[in-house]
């Protein structure tokens, strides 16, 4: 019955050979360096999970905001561990994006045929870190508060369009709920589907030319 089932799937889906393209694919002799990429989706996964579960309860208000996650923390059901896996699995996120980046650079993995592989990772860096700036607002305790001022101030040093890039972020030019509305949009919206678009192409650019191999000695 289930064989039937999955061959009149495949029929119309293909989907075996989609399954062979992903998990049967050969791969070269590799070592636990090569994990990392993985470790780095595993972690993506773990934040989409607890983030959605988070956004059940947190009010991304200045009224509302900081006793929301009090709220989630102390009263809701396992709600200190969501929280707690999303607090930790972002620094977690950048800590094994950085060290799967390293790998790439010390194996040389960047080069030909590799480099659409290596600027969608630039791309993905980026959002990671995005994702660490704005989630630090959300909390709106003095720590994310005064971080947030901080950060604003950094952007506004660059040259020509500082300022401009201050007000947009702050939404104006002092911190307000605007800020904290546009922070909390780039982060459950803008974000995950740049994420999302991004690591579907990495892993299909994956897919399509296969992991390198670990360079020997006499490359
Ligand atoms: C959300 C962040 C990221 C995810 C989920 C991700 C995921 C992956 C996965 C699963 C692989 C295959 C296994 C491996 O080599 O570890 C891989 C390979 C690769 N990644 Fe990433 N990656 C991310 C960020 C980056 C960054 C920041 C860079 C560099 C700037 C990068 C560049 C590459 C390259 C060049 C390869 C091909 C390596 C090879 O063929 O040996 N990735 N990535």
């Amino acid at each position: 019955m289930a064989a039937k089932l999955s061959s009149w799937l495949d029929e119309r889906f293909g989907w075996r050979g989609v399954w062979q393209a992903i998990f049967l694919r050969n791969i070269p002799k590799v070592n636990w360096l090569f994990t990392l990429g993985s470790a780095t989706l595993f972690i993506a996964l773990n934040q989409a999970i607890t983030g959605i579960l988070l956004t059940i309860y947190y009010v991304p208000t200045p009224d509302h905001a900081y006793d929301s996650v009090q709220f989630i923390t102390t009263e809701v059901t396992a709600g200190w561990l969501i929280r707690g896996l999303h607090h930790w699995g972002a620094s977690a996120m950048v800590i094994v994006t950085v060290l799967h980046m390293l790998r790439v650079i010390l194996h040389g993995a960047y080069k030909f045929p590799r480099e659409a592989t290596w600027f969608t990772g630039v791309f993905l860096l980026i959002i990671v870190i995005g994702f660490g700036f704005t989630g630090y607002l959300l909390p709106w305790d003095q720590k994310a508060f005064w971080a947030t001022i901080v950060g604003t101030r950094i952007a506004e040093v660059t040259p020509f369009i500082g300022e401009t890039l201050l007000r947009i972020m702050r939404g104006g030019p002092e911190l307000s709920a605007v800020t904290l509305a546009r922070f909390f949009g780039v982060h459950v919206w803008f974000l995950p589907a740049a994420l999302l678009t991004l690591v579907s192409v990495h892993l299909y650019l994956i897919i399509r030319i296969g992991i390198s191999a670990p360079p020997k000695k006499e490359d």
